[in-house]
Formats: C-alpha cells, sequence, structure tokens
C-alpha cells in the first residue's frame, strides 16, 4: 500500500461531470492512503489536474495553469524535493508521454482508464525522482468502486456507463473515454441504495451517452430499466445527463409520468436544426425527429424544462444552416442551451473537413444565438412565478451569505434570503419550499416558506 500519511494534496477539476465524478474518487483514494486535502496549492505538497480537452480553449488554459504554478514555493516543513504535479483525465490519455516533454515539472500522468493508479504512480515518482506516465488502452474495472468523497454529501453522481461508441465527426471524447462500457443494474441499484442511506437527497445517472446503457451488457439498450432501479431506492430526486437524441425511447420519455421523483428536466442536445449538418456530424437523427422526441415530452408531462448543446460554425455551416439551428432554438424554447464555437481537434473526422466561414461570420452568429438563449430563459423562467417551488439548498450566495442558493426540481438555479433566525447550516442539504417572486433570466428569486 502506498504511503501517502500527512502528504498535503489539492485537485484542479474541469471539464465534464464524469471529471467531476472521478474528482470524487481520487480525492477519497489519496485521503484513504492518508494524505490530507487542501484548498490552495500553495498549502499543497500534491497538485492533482483532472483534464478536459473538448476543445482547444480548455488545452490552452490547463497548459497556463500547470506552468503558471511551477515557481510557487513548497508549503513550510515538507519534506519533499519538489511539488508533485499530476495530470490525468482526458489531456493525459491523449497525450501521455508527451506531457512531460512539453512541461518539465510534471510528476506523474494518469489517464481516464486508471485513476486507482495514481497513489502507486506517486510514490514511485517521490521515491524516485523520474516522472511516471502510465496509460491504459481500456480497462475492466469502474472508478466508481473506488472510495469517495462527495464534494456535497446530499448529492452523487452515479455513472451507470462509461466511454461513448458514437464517434460524432467534431468530437474527441470516443478517443480518450474509450468504448462504452455499462455496469450491471445489480450494482447501479445496490450503489443508489447505499448512497440513500448514506444521506444522499439527489442521484444524477451519469454516462457520456447514457441513454444507450445496457446495449454492451444486455444486447439492448435498458435505460429505462437503470431509472427504475435508482428511482426504487427511494431517492429524493432523481436525474441524468446526458441523453443522445437517437437513444430517447418513449419507454424513458414515459417514466416522466410514472416515475414520481424523476425531476422534470431535460438536457437533450440536439448541435445543430440542419439536416446537412447533423449528417456531417454523425448525429444520426434529423430534426424533424428531434422535434417529435419534444413534442413527445411535453405530451406525456408538459412541464418538463428543456435544455440542450449547440455547436456554431461547424466545417461547412452557411447561413442557411444557422438559420434552421436559430429557428429551432427559438422554436423549442429552452430553459437552458449550452452554446459552443466549433473547435477543431486533432484525429477527429472534422478537423479535416473543408472549414472556410470567416471567423467574424461564426461570432456574430454566436452572438445572435446567445441572445436568443437569453431571451428564451427569461420567458422560460416567467412560468415559475407566483409558484411554489421545492429547493435543494446547496450553500448560501456568494455575493450575500443571507441568501441561500440551490435548484429546483426543474433545474432552475434558485435564490431566496434566508429567514430571519434561521441559519445556513440548518437548511444546506435539505429540500426546502421557496415562493417565486421574480423570474431573472438565470434564476429565479423568491421568498423561503417555513415548514
Ligand atoms: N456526450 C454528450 C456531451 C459531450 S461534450 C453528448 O453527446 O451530448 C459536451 C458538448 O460539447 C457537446 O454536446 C457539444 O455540443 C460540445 N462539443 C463537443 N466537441 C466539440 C468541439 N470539437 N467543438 C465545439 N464544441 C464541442
Ligand atoms: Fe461526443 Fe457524440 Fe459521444 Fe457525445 S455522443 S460524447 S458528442 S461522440
Ligand atoms: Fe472533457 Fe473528457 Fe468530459 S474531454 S467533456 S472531460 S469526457
Amino acid at each position: 500500500m502506498p504511503n501517502l500519511a500527512h502528504k498535503t494534496f489539492c485537485v484542479y477539476t474541469y471539464g465534464c461531470q464524469m471529471n467531476e465524478h472521478d474528482s470524487e474518487r481520487i480525492v477519497g483514494m489519496l485521503e484513504s492512503h492518508g494524505a490530507i486535502r487542501v484548498d490552495t496549492v500553495e498549502e499543497a505538497e500534491i497538485a492533482v489536474f483532472v483534464t478536459c480537452c473538448i476543445r482547444e480553449a480548455a488545452d490552452v488554459r490547463l497548459m497556463g495553469q500547470v506552468a503558471s504554478i511551477k515557481n510557487i514555493p513548497l508549503p513550510k516543513g515538507s519534506v519533499l524535493r519538489k511539488r508533485m504535479v499530476c495530470i490525468g483525465g482526458c489531456i493525459g490519455q491523449r497525450d501521455g508521454d508527451e506531457l512531460p516533454a512539453k512541461l518539465a515539472h510534471v510528476d506523474v500522468v494518469f489517464g481516464t482508464q486508471n485513476i486507482e493508479r495514481l497513489p502507486y504512480l506517486l510514490e514511485a515518482a517521490m521515491a524516485d525522482g523520474g516522472h511516471q506516465v502510465e496509460i491504459l488502452e481500456t480497462s475492466d474495472s469502474f472508478s466508481s468502486e473506488l472510495p469517495s468523497k462527495r464534494e456535497h454529501p446530499w448529492a452523487a453522481w452515479l455513472p451507470i456507463t462509461v466511454g461513448c461508441n458514437n464517434f460524432c465527426t467534431y468530437c474527441i471524447v470516443p478517443y480518450v473515454r474509450g468504448r462504452e462500457r455499462s455496469r450491471t443494474l445489480e450494482d447501479i441499484a445496490a450503489e443508489a441504495r447505499a448512497l440513500v442511506e448514506d444521506g444522499v437527497k439527489e442521484i444524477t445517472l451519469l454516462g457520456q451517452n447514457v441513454n444507450s446503457y445496457g446495449r454492451d451488457l444486455y444486447g439492448e439498450p435498458r435505460f429505462a430499466d437503470a431509472l427504475r432501479a435508482v428511482s426504487a431506492s427511494g431517492v429524493e430526486r432523481v436525474r441524468f445527463a446526458t441523453s443522445h437524441p437517437k437513444d430517447l425511447t418513449d419507454e424513458v420519455i414515459g417514466l416522466y409520468a410514472e416515475l414520481p421523483n424523476l425531476m422534470p428536466s431535460l438536457h437533450l442536445p440536439v448541435q445543430s436544426g440542419s439536416d446537412r449538418i447533423l449528417k456531417a456530424m454523425n448525429r444520426r437523427y434529423d430534426a424533424a425527429h428531434y422535434r417529435g422526441l419534444i413534442d413527445k415530452v411535453r405530451t406525456v408531462n408538459p412541464d418538463v424544462s428543456l435544455s440542450t448543446d449547440i455547436i456554431v460554425g461547424f466545417p461547412g455551416e452557411t447561413e442557411e444552416d444557422f438559420q434552421a439551428t436559430y429557428d429551432l432554438v427559438k422554436e423549442i424554447g429552452y430553459t437552458q442551451v449550452f452554446t459552443f464555437i466549433y473547435s477543431p481537434r486533432e484525429g477527429t473526422p472534422a478537423a479535416s473537413m473543408v472549414d472556410d466561414t470567416p471567423r467574424e461570420v461564426i461570432q456574430t452568429r454566436f452572438d445572435a444565438l446567445v441572445d436568443l438563449v437569453q431571451e428564451n430563459a427569461r420567458v422560460q423562467n416567467r412560468r415559475f412565478e407566483g409558484r411554489d417551488v421545492d429547493v435543494l439548498v446547496e450553500g448560501a450566495s456568494k455575493r450575500d451569505d443571507r441568501v441561500i442558493v440551490g435548484h429546483s426540481a426543474h433545474n432552475v438555479t434558485v435564490h431566496a434570503p434566508l429567514p430571519e433566525g434561521v441559519a445556513l447550516d440548518e437548511v444546506a442539504g435539505a429540500i426546502v419550499t421557496v415562493r417565486v417572486d421574480a423570474a431573472k433570466a438565470w434564476y429565479l428569486s423568491g421568498t423561503m416558506l417555513h415548514g
């Protein structure tokens, strides 16, 4: 067993929820080997970066951040010769040996398939002074089996499938997360029950393509069964991310009317409203299919709040293609839209497609879309005005420690002042009722009701 007793460490997490989940495991695992988590790099003898390479900006930021800690001295009293710098996650997986060549002060590189090796690699790096790089192409274990230290004790990520087989032509994920692998329904149900016993109120089922869950294990997708199994744990809130429109079945949509603890929100990335672009992206649905899914969801439960991801400026996108996206976003009325400018990723098919749209044109389209999204969000949020909503309290607002912040069942951020005489600790992690007074673009503000 590696001995990391009393060594201090900090963890920086970038990217998606899968990384957030993995970071909770990294913290749990390092603590189980005796290390102590600290908040700042100045206090840390070990710095761990859990990285993302979905867009170029994510890469650039990481390189800058790793470089910037190079000259920060070790905390007083440390017996190490230098701070141990460890890079894991998707950049670790992608770049492996190239990282210590680019950044000479990197000591450990690990990937997405072997986070359990981090303590061993760290020990070896501390002992012999050389850097340690270990990347596995694939693995048959799940990081969920490692000890965990949840960021919020009342909310848990539950990965049910890892990896992606879809190969959307712009996307790096299948190359850095490997092929899709599902956990058994029994494992998932057992973890959900254990989480509930541990006081968890909200479970989010995770997967890069969560609704194709089970295809590798059972020969057919069984995502509906996974949702039922987690719902049966009795947890107060069940969510999931991220689903792919080509795999969203009527059975899963029907669960919005069947499972009382399945929250009324759906994140369904559409990426583009143009059939030509969707085809070039290899998304395997068209805009009509997507609209049909939204109609079905709204038939089952008209109150479900919708969110999506959009890429602007995919190679060859014309004004007409963009207009189709704009129209679709306008028509559907999302509560939230994550908008991205296309970023070529080396090794993906789209990176070698002809991309001759001027940068300024793409920026103009992007800005127009962002304006629309903001307008939409305000309209969507207005339907909550005057309503009482349940809010899982996550903490206090950064600007005012007497204002609570949390998410409603519809996954909208809610702010409300703490009532006189109530301390934050008394409500953190609890589900409280808030009467919504006003809808802003990005949050609802209201009054917390007693009882
Ligand atoms: N597995 C999820 C999300 C993956 S990444 C899904 O399939 O929906 C999150 C979002 O990043 C994607 O939905 C997409 O909109 C965006 N994205 C992925 N690759 C990108 C790229 N090369 N350039 C810009 N945006 C990208
Ligand atoms: Fe990337 Fe497509 Fe897989 Fe999502 S479904 S992770 S966008 S390849
Ligand atoms: Fe980024 Fe890797 Fe997630 S590339 S979006 S952290 S799977």
